[in-house]
């Protein structure tokens, strides 16, 4: 459970606050006083600290630094009075993950504090190397992820890891879908000299692109409307540590630029700002494209490609790593036996042989989605190969027609491999939107493997023919209103 503590002389805040991350399920403690609450923070370790700027006896600004030093890596938000941001973000330079001003809306309070937990996770749990004795089975300890593999291929990744990590110099990841790379960046960080400094994650690709410059530079207030107060964008809250750009053959030329003159001169300004601003940031990039080829036609910057790739470290598709698979399986199977409170304890002969034998082409997340879902529908202590069921274009065969229970297997892969993301995005209101996603991709597969029959479709998802043409007409009707 996440621990959350709320420090603030205002008891009917506190109150509200409590109650609002107590119906979320996260633990909460609470503190009127800020001397106390630097007492509580060095022997109790927290997740996220809202803070109050101005209480009586203490002095913001001497509290915030006393919690950085104390708990490094716990974001600390700061919530002040209207009219004080300047004060905000003298605070988030000096290690404040962001503020809200007061009084503020639960949506605003729900999107930071989501966003911070997420931070959190990312700089806390551990990304380990395998050990230099590789024969030793790999045994994950909770709170912390490991790379497995021994394969030659693999070696030579460590080794770059290792030769890389604590240099400053940026990286570039590139390899197929679901091959590691966002693990060997934060494996990157935690092996860095900057693991005590922030590390912010970004998606170039799942941000639209008008607000994708705002987020990574931050605007003035006033710089276009609805901006009303000043943001501060990641590579700024990032300063002194390491910023991990997924996916980003996606980011505009325009914001390739900006990036850039980060990378040569460490400055940059807010939009609609006019004041230049310093930053030291370690950029590790990835992406799964031909990188030479978006250069080549023009999608992504020459320049700023070159500076990137001076240090690329290449995953190799696990059908180049054979030898990592059963590896893998079992450090899996051991992981996920142990988050779902199972006791599985091994893999059949014959379901190793199928696992080796499989092409993965979605690489090491298809293997874990694999064991994942094998783990959760099992009832006994190990894994037989009719646990593993692949379409049959992943077994190399011509496709043949699947039977409706292999169809449902299918699906149920689909939904679980989004699982955890929409888990972690769930929030009031965006929780309801999630599971009118979840169902209409669950129907859009249902009547694409039933080739549109509808008939057989709703029996596939084992509702009625008219509560199928229901949702249908729902679906319709809605996307003609968007
Ligand atoms: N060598 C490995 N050892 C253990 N787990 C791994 C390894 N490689 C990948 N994984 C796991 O597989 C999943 C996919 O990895 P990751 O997200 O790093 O891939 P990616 O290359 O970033 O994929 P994409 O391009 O689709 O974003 C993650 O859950 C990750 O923990
Ligand atoms: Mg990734």
């Amino acid at each position: 459970m996440e621990k959350i503590f709320l420090i603030d002389d205002d008891e009917g805040l506190i109150h509200f606050l409590s109650r609002f991350f107590e119906r979320k399920g996260y633990e909460v403690t609470t503190c009127l006083s800020g001397p106390e609450a630097v007492r509580i923070i060095q022997h109790e370790s927290f997740d996220l600290i809202l803070l109050d700027y101005k209480m009586p006896e203490s002095n913001g600004i001497d509290i915030l630094t006393r919690i950085r030093a104390a708990q490094v890596k716990t974001p600390v938000i700061l919530m002040t009075a209207y009219g004080s941001t300047d004060i905000a973000i003298e605070a988030m330079k000096r290690g404040a993950y962001d503020y809200l001003v007061k009084p503020f809306e639960r949506k605003e309070l729900s999107r930071i504090v989501s966003e911070a937990l997420q931070v959190n996770r990312q700089m806390k749990e551990i990304v380990r190397l395998p050990d230099a004795e590789p024969d030793g089975r790999p045994l994950p300890i909770s709170g912390e992820l490991q790379i497995i593999g021994n394969s030659k291929k693999m070696q030579e990744v460590y080794k770059l890891i290792g030769q890389v990590a604590e240099s400053d110099v940026s990286v570039m990841i590139t390899g197929e879908s679901g091959t590691g790379k966002e693990l060997v960046a934060r494996a990157i960080y935690h092996h860095s000299t900057r693991k005590d400094k922030p590390f912010i994650a970004i998606n170039c690709a799942a941000i639209p692109e008008n607000l994708f410059e705002s987020e990574l530079f931050g605007y003035e207030r006033g710089a276009f409307s609805g901006a009303e107060r000043t943001h501060i964008g990641k590579i700024e809250r990032c300063n002194g540590g390491t910023c991990f750009l997924d996916e980003i053959a996606d980011m505009s030329l325009s914001t390739q630029a900006k990036l850039l003159r980060v990378l040569q001169e460490g400055e940059f300004e807010r939009l609609g700002g006019s004041q230049t601003i310093k930053v030291h940031v370690r950029i590790i990039a990835a992406s799964n494209k031909d990188m030479e080829m978006e250069v080549r036609q023009g999608r992504f910057r020459a320049d700023l490609f070159w500076r990137l790739k001076i240090i690329t470290i290449h995953l190799p598709p696990l059908r180049e790593r054979t030898e990592d698979i059963l590896l893998l399986a079992d450090y899996f199977l051991s992981r996920f036996s142990r988050e779902y409170a199972k006791s599985v304890r091994y893999l059949s002969e014959a379901a190793r042989k199928k696992l080796k034998t499989c092409p993965w082409p979605g690489n090491v997340r298809e293997l874990e989605n694999c064991i994942r879902r094998a783990i959760l529908i099992t009832t006994g202590d190990f894994l037989s190969e009719d646990h593993f069921i692949f379409s049959a274009q992943e077994e190399g065969k011509p496709l043949s027609r699947l039977s409706r229970e292999q169809l449902m297997d299918r699906l149920r892969i689909k939904l679980e491999a989004i699982i955890p993301e929409v888990l972690h995005l769930s929030e009031d209101g965006i929780h309801a939107n999630i599971m009118e996603m979840v169902e209409e991709t669950l129907i859009r597969m249902a009547l694409k493997e039933c080739g549109g029959n509808q008939v057989h479709a709703a029996k596939l998802l084992g509702i009625s023919r008219n509560t199928l043409r229901h949702r249908l007409k729902k679906m319709e009707e809605k996307s003609l209103l968007s």
